[in-house]
């Protein structure tokens, strides 16, 4: 019997399987009910004593060999399996990611309410849709003022006046309503106006506006603001210049041009030739506006100012055409992938 079991070990040294089959076949001839195993156990009764205990061992431990060997080919025949899968290509290029942006008119507004929260300003919204006296009876506007018109203005409702707001200074409104001063806000927001869509006009547009009333405030503190905020946006080099206007919100009121950043002052086609370039109305709150919204104008003082978003972005990206920024064209938009 022990030369048998010798035999039996070589044989299942030397056992080589192709095929997950082959390796089962070998698994039952060794370990089934009727297998090798059990048949030498069964004979393993006629051993001598003396030969038992070693002719055990021999038996168990071919037990372990066969199951050793079982696993150990299934494993192979499964690596080997997988081998022939088709390997993926590490080199190949990856597909291109194309990240989104931001669009121009809110890198701008953002860089606009970035300047203005450096010195103290805060932000705020408010609604689109708008009555008359916020958007022109509190803000001073005489009963017979042009922009009142229809052809300014989009009215959802005659009487009582509901309307689209024309302009952000509404916010100023309903802000000096609720509010006590000091107030030191800038309110961005959009506003819809009449007009025939061209090239420099659009009926939806941006604003923002800026809100300053303290005791004391003067027009110098309202000149310094502006000048703070066009060098941050233009350059450290950009002068302004205010010229005397007229809303009828402030008194006094202005505009504001900057030097042409393009040419430098020196005079453009983007300026005209004039070396610069107009971006903002503004002026001293008039002391009607701050009594319409319960502030003693005697006590405070206030300044205002408002700008159009699209034109601070046509001059910051020399962008000629406004009708771009509302098209969504990707080739136009894909300009400003990183200008966060
Ligand atoms: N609301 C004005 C407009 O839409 C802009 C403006 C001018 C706002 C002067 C102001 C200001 O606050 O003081 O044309």
């Amino acid at each position: 019997m022990r030369e048998r079991i010798h035999e039996l070990f070589k044989e299942i040294r030397n056992f080589n399987a192709s095929t997950p089959s082959e390796v089962e076949e070998f698994r039952l001839k060794y370990l089934s009910r009727k297998g090798i195993l059990s048949e030498l156990f069964s004979e393993f009764r006629n051993v001598p004593n003396e030969q038992k205990k070693e002719v055990g061992a021999l038996l168990n431990e071919m037990k372990d060999k066969v199951l050793e060997k079982v696993e150990s080919m299934r494993s192979i025949l499964e690596s080997a399996d997988r081998s022939t899968e088709p390997v993926p290509d590490l080199t190949r290029p990856v597909d291109q990611i194309i990240p989104g942006s931001r669009h121009p008119l809110s890198i701008v507004r953002n860089d606009i309410i970035s300047i203005f929260s450096k010195i103290g300003f805060s932000v705020a919204e408010n609604r689109e849709i708008e009555d008359d006296w916020h958007n022109f009876t509190a803000l001073n506007f005489p009963e017979e003022h042009p922009a009142r018109d229809m052809q300014d203005t989009f009215f959802i409702n005659k009487d009582p006046d509901i309307l689209l707001r024309t302009h952000t200074s509404s916010v100023q409104i309903r802000t000096m309503e609720k509010t006590k001063p000091p107030i030191r806000m800038i309110f961005p927001g959009r506003v819809f106006r009449n007009e025939v869509i061209s090239a420099r006009a659009h009926c939806i547009f941006h604003q923002v506006e800026g809100l300053y009333v303290d005791k004391n405030v003067s027009f110098a503190d309202l000149k310094q603001t502006l000048l703070f905020f066009a060098r941050e946006m233009f350059g450290e080099k950009t002068q302004i210049r205010l010229r005397p206007s007229y809303f009828p919100f402030t008194e006094p009121s202005g505009e504001m041009d900057v030097s042409c950043n393009i040419c430098g002052g020196e005079g453009c086609n983007i300026c005209k030739y004039t070396g610069w370039l107009e971006i903002l109305g503004c002026g001293m709150v008039d002391p009607n506006v701050l009594e319409n919204c319960g502030i003693d104008s005697e006590e405070y003082t206030g300044f205002a100012f408002g700008m159009g978003i699209e034109r601070i972005a046509l001059l910051k990206y020399q962008v000629r055409d406004l009708r771009l920024f509302f098209e969504n064209d990707l080739r136009f938009l894909k300009q400003f992938t990183g200008a966060f």
